[in-house]
Protein backbone atom coordinates (compact mmCIF):
# COMPACT_ATOMS: atom_id res chain seq x y z
CA UNK A 1 0.00 0.00 0.00
CA UNK A 2 1.31 3.49 -1.04
CA UNK A 3 1.30 6.18 1.84
CA UNK A 4 1.33 9.52 0.87
CA UNK A 5 2.49 12.28 2.81
CA UNK A 6 0.12 15.50 3.84
CA UNK A 7 1.41 17.43 0.40
CA UNK A 8 0.96 15.01 -2.20
CA UNK A 9 -2.63 14.01 -0.68
CA UNK A 10 -3.61 17.50 -1.22
CA UNK A 11 -2.57 17.53 -5.05
CA UNK A 12 -4.04 14.62 -5.66
CA UNK A 13 -7.61 15.95 -4.23
CA UNK A 14 -7.33 19.11 -6.08
CA UNK A 15 -6.63 17.25 -9.31
CA UNK A 16 -9.17 15.03 -8.92
CA UNK A 17 -11.86 18.12 -8.40
CA UNK A 18 -10.38 19.24 -11.87
CA UNK A 19 -10.89 16.02 -13.77
CA UNK A 20 -14.56 16.17 -11.81
CA UNK A 21 -15.46 19.80 -13.13
CA UNK A 22 -13.78 19.67 -16.96
CA UNK A 23 -15.89 15.92 -17.10
CA UNK A 24 -19.05 18.46 -15.58
CA UNK A 25 -18.55 21.07 -18.15
CA UNK A 26 -18.04 19.01 -21.10
CA UNK A 27 -21.62 17.37 -20.00
CA UNK A 28 -23.44 20.05 -20.00
CA UNK A 29 -21.67 21.29 -22.95
CA UNK A 30 -23.26 18.37 -24.76
CA UNK A 31 -26.65 18.73 -22.94
CA UNK A 32 -26.72 22.31 -24.66
CA UNK A 33 -25.85 20.95 -27.86
CA UNK A 34 -28.03 18.36 -27.93
CA UNK A 35 -31.55 20.28 -26.87
CA UNK A 36 -30.46 22.53 -29.66
CA UNK A 37 -31.82 19.49 -32.05
CA UNK A 38 -35.02 19.16 -30.19
CA UNK A 39 -37.62 20.34 -32.37
CA UNK A 40 -39.69 23.55 -31.71
CA UNK A 41 -40.21 26.95 -33.51
CA UNK A 42 -40.71 29.85 -31.66
CA UNK A 43 -44.51 31.52 -32.17
CA UNK A 44 -45.04 32.80 -35.60
CA UNK A 45 -44.19 36.56 -36.35
CA UNK A 46 -46.82 38.90 -38.66
CA UNK A 47 -46.06 41.93 -40.04
CA UNK A 48 -49.48 42.67 -41.30
CA UNK A 49 -51.72 43.63 -38.74
CA UNK A 50 -54.83 44.91 -39.45
CA UNK A 51 -56.84 44.45 -36.64
CA UNK A 52 -54.15 46.54 -34.86
CA UNK A 53 -54.56 48.83 -31.88
CA UNK A 54 -51.59 51.19 -32.60
CA UNK A 55 -52.68 50.98 -36.22
CA UNK A 56 -56.37 51.82 -35.90
CA UNK A 57 -56.19 54.35 -33.01
CA UNK A 58 -54.83 57.88 -33.03
CA UNK A 59 -52.88 56.99 -29.44
CA UNK A 60 -50.60 59.59 -27.74
CA UNK A 61 -47.25 59.59 -28.82
CA UNK A 62 -46.10 58.73 -25.10
CA UNK A 63 -48.15 55.83 -24.56
CA UNK A 64 -48.09 54.32 -27.76
CA UNK A 65 -44.34 54.32 -27.19
CA UNK A 66 -44.77 52.56 -23.98
CA UNK A 67 -46.54 49.93 -24.98
CA UNK A 68 -44.26 48.92 -28.12
CA UNK A 69 -41.85 48.75 -25.55
CA UNK A 70 -42.97 46.77 -22.80
CA UNK A 71 -45.90 44.81 -23.81
CA UNK A 72 -45.64 44.52 -27.80
CA UNK A 73 -42.95 41.18 -27.21
CA UNK A 74 -45.27 39.27 -26.06
CA UNK A 75 -48.85 40.71 -26.80
CA UNK A 76 -48.96 41.19 -30.47
CA UNK A 77 -48.26 39.11 -33.64
CA UNK A 78 -44.79 41.90 -33.72
CA UNK A 79 -42.69 40.00 -31.42
CA UNK A 80 -39.05 41.20 -31.79
CA UNK A 81 -36.77 37.99 -30.62
CA UNK A 82 -32.89 38.47 -29.45
CA UNK A 83 -30.87 36.02 -31.40
CA UNK A 84 -30.39 34.35 -28.15
CA UNK A 85 -33.94 33.58 -27.59
CA UNK A 86 -33.55 31.05 -30.40
CA UNK A 87 -31.09 29.09 -28.49
CA UNK A 88 -32.49 26.15 -26.26
CA UNK A 89 -33.41 26.33 -23.10
CA UNK A 90 -33.96 29.85 -23.45
CA UNK A 91 -36.13 29.43 -26.74
CA UNK A 92 -38.46 27.13 -24.73
CA UNK A 93 -39.33 30.22 -21.88
CA UNK A 94 -39.23 32.43 -24.16
CA UNK A 95 -41.70 30.76 -26.84
CA UNK A 96 -44.25 29.83 -23.92
CA UNK A 97 -44.34 33.59 -22.31
CA UNK A 98 -44.92 34.33 -26.12
CA UNK A 99 -47.44 32.31 -26.69
CA UNK A 100 -49.26 32.84 -23.08
CA UNK A 101 -49.09 36.43 -23.29
CA UNK A 102 -50.62 36.60 -26.79
CA UNK A 103 -53.57 33.88 -25.45
CA UNK A 104 -54.27 36.49 -23.01
CA UNK A 105 -53.93 39.71 -24.87
CA UNK A 106 -53.14 40.42 -28.17
CA UNK A 107 -52.98 44.13 -28.82
CA UNK A 108 -52.71 43.20 -32.85
CA UNK A 109 -56.43 41.70 -33.11
CA UNK A 110 -57.75 44.45 -30.48
CA UNK A 111 -60.12 45.55 -32.88
CA UNK A 112 -62.09 42.21 -33.33
CA UNK A 113 -63.00 42.34 -29.80
CA UNK A 114 -65.86 43.95 -28.34
CA UNK A 115 -66.66 46.94 -26.95
CA UNK A 116 -67.19 44.87 -23.51
CA UNK A 117 -64.06 42.82 -24.14
CA UNK A 118 -62.06 45.77 -24.50
CA UNK A 119 -63.24 47.38 -21.65
CA UNK A 120 -62.22 44.00 -19.48
CA UNK A 121 -58.98 44.18 -20.93
CA UNK A 122 -58.54 47.85 -19.99
CA UNK A 123 -59.05 47.10 -16.63
CA UNK A 124 -56.89 44.15 -16.55
CA UNK A 125 -54.59 46.44 -18.22
CA UNK A 126 -54.38 49.21 -15.34
CA UNK A 127 -54.38 46.45 -12.97
CA UNK A 128 -51.42 44.77 -14.57
CA UNK A 129 -49.33 47.71 -14.93
CA UNK A 130 -50.07 49.59 -11.23
CA UNK A 131 -49.77 46.21 -9.62
CA UNK A 132 -45.89 46.08 -11.27
CA UNK A 133 -46.86 42.48 -12.83
CA UNK A 134 -46.28 43.66 -16.25
CA UNK A 135 -43.70 43.38 -17.91
CA UNK A 136 -42.84 40.38 -16.60
CA UNK A 137 -39.96 40.74 -14.35
CA UNK A 138 -38.14 38.43 -15.85
CA UNK A 139 -37.85 40.18 -19.13
CA UNK A 140 -36.60 43.04 -17.89
CA UNK A 141 -33.51 41.13 -17.13
CA UNK A 142 -32.55 41.43 -20.73
CA UNK A 143 -35.26 44.34 -21.76
CA UNK A 144 -34.10 47.40 -19.68
CA UNK A 145 -35.74 49.25 -21.58
CA UNK A 146 -38.91 48.18 -21.48
CA UNK A 147 -39.07 48.73 -17.42
CA UNK A 148 -41.51 51.38 -16.56
CA UNK A 149 -41.04 54.25 -14.31
CA UNK A 150 -43.43 54.91 -11.79
CA UNK A 151 -44.57 57.84 -13.35
CA UNK A 152 -44.79 55.94 -16.85
CA UNK A 153 -47.13 53.15 -14.68
CA UNK A 154 -49.53 56.21 -14.06
CA UNK A 155 -49.88 57.17 -17.65
CA UNK A 156 -50.03 53.72 -18.60
CA UNK A 157 -52.96 53.40 -16.23
CA UNK A 158 -55.16 56.71 -16.76
CA UNK A 159 -54.95 55.90 -20.10
CA UNK A 160 -56.35 52.69 -20.23
CA UNK A 161 -58.78 54.12 -17.40
CA UNK A 162 -59.51 57.46 -20.02
CA UNK A 163 -59.72 54.98 -22.90
CA UNK A 164 -62.29 52.55 -21.13
CA UNK A 165 -64.35 55.56 -20.11
CA UNK A 166 -64.85 56.62 -23.95
CA UNK A 167 -65.83 53.30 -24.76
CA UNK A 168 -68.69 53.60 -22.85
CA UNK A 169 -70.05 56.84 -24.39
C1 LIG B 1 -42.25 38.62 -21.36
C2 LIG B 1 -43.57 38.64 -21.85
C3 LIG B 1 -44.55 39.67 -21.40
C4 LIG B 1 -44.43 41.03 -21.41
C5 LIG B 1 -43.25 41.85 -21.88
C6 LIG B 1 -45.69 41.56 -20.96
N1 LIG B 1 -46.53 40.53 -20.66
FE1 LIG B 1 -48.46 40.68 -20.03
N2 LIG B 1 -48.61 38.65 -19.93
C7 LIG B 1 -47.62 37.76 -20.24
C8 LIG B 1 -48.08 36.41 -19.99
C9 LIG B 1 -47.27 35.15 -20.22
C10 LIG B 1 -49.41 36.51 -19.52
C11 LIG B 1 -50.36 35.40 -19.15
C12 LIG B 1 -50.06 34.77 -17.84
C13 LIG B 1 -50.21 35.73 -16.70
O1 LIG B 1 -51.29 36.30 -16.51
O2 LIG B 1 -49.22 35.90 -15.97
C14 LIG B 1 -49.71 37.93 -19.50
C15 LIG B 1 -50.92 38.45 -19.10
C16 LIG B 1 -51.26 39.77 -19.20
C17 LIG B 1 -52.57 40.30 -18.96
C18 LIG B 1 -53.81 39.49 -18.57
C19 LIG B 1 -53.85 39.35 -17.09
C20 LIG B 1 -55.10 38.66 -16.63
O3 LIG B 1 -55.67 39.13 -15.66
O4 LIG B 1 -55.48 37.68 -17.27
C21 LIG B 1 -52.52 41.63 -19.16
C22 LIG B 1 -53.67 42.63 -19.04
C23 LIG B 1 -51.15 41.96 -19.48
N3 LIG B 1 -50.40 40.81 -19.52
C24 LIG B 1 -50.70 43.22 -19.76
C25 LIG B 1 -49.39 43.54 -20.08
C26 LIG B 1 -48.94 44.89 -20.32
C27 LIG B 1 -49.83 46.13 -20.27
C28 LIG B 1 -47.61 44.81 -20.61
C29 LIG B 1 -46.67 45.95 -20.87
C30 LIG B 1 -46.65 47.02 -19.94
C31 LIG B 1 -47.24 43.41 -20.57
N4 LIG B 1 -48.35 42.68 -20.23
C32 LIG B 1 -45.98 42.91 -20.84
C33 LIG B 1 -46.37 38.07 -20.75
C34 LIG B 1 -45.87 39.36 -20.91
Amino acid sequence: MKVLNHGSRKIEESMRRKKILSWLGLVLLAILVLIQLIPGKLPEVRKVVPNDLLANNTLNDTVATLLKNSCYDCHSWETQYPWYSHVAPVKWLVGYDTREGREALNFSEWETLSIRAKMKALSEIGEEVESKKMPMPIYLITHAEARLTEQERQILYRWAENYSNQLLE
